[in-house]
C-alpha cells in the first residue's frame, strides 16, 4: 500500500498535468523545442513545468526515473502473497468447500495465473487486436469476467479476489518494467547516438500507461478486499469483482477526460449505475425462515458447543491453530456470556458472508450454519 500509493499517486500526477499542458507562453521556449507547460502552485511555492517535444538540445545533470514505485510495490506484494496466500494457502486460498485442491496444486495455479495473464496480456497487445483501443478494452472485459468466474470456482473468494489482483499488478509493473522504461531508456540513448529513436516505443508506452491508468483502481480495491467479506464472500463473488473492475476503470477515463477538458459525465453516471446494482446485489437477503418462532429453538449451549468446535481454535485466549499467537481482531469467544454478546457479528461472519471460518479451515457444516441463524434469530425475535 505504501508504496503503491508513491506509485499510484505519481502516475496520477503525470497523467493529469500531461493532459493540462497549454503551448508555451515564450517563444524563446519554443524555440528550445518545449511542447507545452504548466504553472502550479502547491506547498507554498509555485512550479513551472516543461514538457518538451522529443528531447530538450542539452540533456540535464540529473534525470529522475519513477520506476521504483512500481517495481517496489510489486516486490513488496509479491513477499505478502506468498507468505500469506501460498505459504498459508490452506487459511487463505483453499476452501474445500469451493474446491478440494492440495497445497502445490493451489500454489501452481496461482503462479500460472500471474504469469500467462503477463504472457496472454503482452501478446494481445502486441498482436492486430492491439491497434484498436477498443477492441482491446472489450477483449480485456471478457477475458478478465472469465477469469474472475474461474477463479472463484477453484480458490476461496479471498484468494480468487487476490489472485486476481496479483496477475492485474503484475501486467501493470511488466508494463513499466519491459515497455515503458526501456522505451524511455531507448529515447535517450538515440540521443546520444546522434540517431531518431524508434517510434515504435513511443506507440507502444502510450497504449501501456492508458491500461495502466484503468487497472489503477481495481488493483487498489484487491489489495484492501480482504476486509469486505460481503464482496467475496457472496454468491456471485466474481460478479461483484467485475462490477468494482469497471467502476474503477470508469472512474479513471471520467478524470482523463476531465483533465482534458472535454468531461461528459456518462462514465461517472455509469459507475453509479453498476455500484448501485451492486448495492442491489450485496444487500443482506431477508431470511428464508419465515418465522423463527415456530422452528425447534436452539440453545446458546448448542451453539456455543459449535464455536468452541469451530471458532476457538482460533478466537481464544489462547489460540491452538499452528501460525495464530492471539485471537485475529481480538475476538474471543471462551464463554457462553461471549458468544451471546457477539451475537451479531458470529451470524454475520458464519451465516450472512461465511467469511468465517476462513477457508472453512475448522470444516463447519451448512447445518451448523444454520442452526447459528435460526439461534440468532429466535435471539433477537425476528
Ligand atoms: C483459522 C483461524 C480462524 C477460525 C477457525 C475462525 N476465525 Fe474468525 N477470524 C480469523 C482471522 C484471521 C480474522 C481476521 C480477519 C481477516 O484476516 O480477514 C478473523 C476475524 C473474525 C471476526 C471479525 C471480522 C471483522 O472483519 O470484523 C469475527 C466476528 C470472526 N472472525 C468470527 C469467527 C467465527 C464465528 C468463527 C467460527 C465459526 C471463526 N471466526 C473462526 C481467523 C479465524
Amino acid at each position: 500500500m505504501i508504496t503503491g500509493i508513491a506509485w499510484i499517486g505519481a502516475s496520477f500526477y503525470f497523467i493529469w498535468l500531461d493532459n493540462s499542458l497549454e503551448e508555451p507562453k515564450a517563444k524563446s521556449d519554443s524555440d528550445k523545442g518545449v511542447g507545452g507547460e504548466l504553472w502550479s502552485v502547491h506547498g507554498g511555492g509555485m512550479y513551472h513545468a516543461q514538457k518538451y517535444r522529443v528531447l530538450p538540445e542539452k540533456m540535464p545533470e540529473h534525470l529522475h526515473w519513477f520506476k521504483w514505485e512500481a517495481y517496489t510495490t510489486w516486490l513488496t506484494g509479491m513477499f505478502m502473497m506468498a507468505l500469506m496466500y501460498w505459504y498459508s494457502a490452506e487459511i487463505y486460498t483453499i476452501d474445500p468447500g469451493v474446491a478440494a485442491l492440495s497445497k502445490p496444486v493451489a500454489i501452481i495455479i496461482g503462479l500460472a495465473v500471474i504469469g500467462v495473464g503477463w504472457l496472454g496480456y503482452n501478446w494481445l497487445c502486441e498482436s492486430r487486436f492491439g491497434k484498436s483501443e477498443n477492441l482491446m478494452a472489450l477483449i480485456l472485459l471478457v477475458v478478465l469476467t472469465l477469469l474472475a468466474y474461474l477463479l472463484c470456482q477453484v480458490f476461496s473468494g479471498r484468494g480468487a479476489y487476490m489472485h486476481y489482483g496479483a496477475m492485474l499488478g503484475t501486467i501493470m509493473v511488466g508494463n513499466v518494467f519491459f515497455v515503458i522504461i526501456p522505451g524511455q531508456k531507448d529515447l535517450i540513448q538515440a540521443k546520444k547516438e546522434g540517431r531518431d529513436p524508434n517510434p515504435v516505443h513511443g506507440i507502444r508506452g502510450k497504449q501501456r500507461s492508458v491500461h495502466n491508468t484503468y487497472f489503477t483502481l481495481p488493483v487498489l480495491f484487491v489489495m484492501i478486499s480482504n476486509h469486505y467479506a460481503m464482496t467475496f464472500g457472496h454468491q456471485y463473488n466474481w460478479l461483484i469483482l467485475i462490477g468494482i473492475t469497471l467502476i474503477g476503470a470508469l472512474i479513471r477515463i471520467y478524470f482523463v477526460a476531465r483533465h482534458k477538458g472535454k468531461a461528459s459525465l456518462m462514465p461517472i453516471f455509469t459507475a453509479v449505475i453498476i455500484l448501485l446494482g451492486l448495492i442491489v446485489l450485496m444487500a443482506p437477503r431477508q431470511s428464508t425462515l419465515a418465522d423463527s418462532a415456530s422452528l425447534p429453538p436452539v440453545t446458546t449451549a448448542a451453539v456455543h458447543k459449535i464455536v468452541q468446535q469451530r471458532c476457538s481454535t482460533c478466537h481464544a485466549l489462547q489460540p491452538t491453530q499452528p501460525g495464530f499467537q492471539v485471537a485475529p481482531k481480538a475476538i474471543v469467544f471462551e464463554t457462553t456470556e461471549d458468544v451471546t454478546s457477539q451475537a451479531d457479528v458470529i451470524h454475520q461472519q458464519t451465516v450472512v458472508t461465511r467469511a468465517m471460518p476462513p477457508g472453512n479451515l475448522t470444516a463447519i457444516t451448512d447445518e451448523e450454519r444454520a442452526s447459528i441463524d435460526v439461534w440468532f434469530r429466535q435471539l433477537k425475535q425476528m
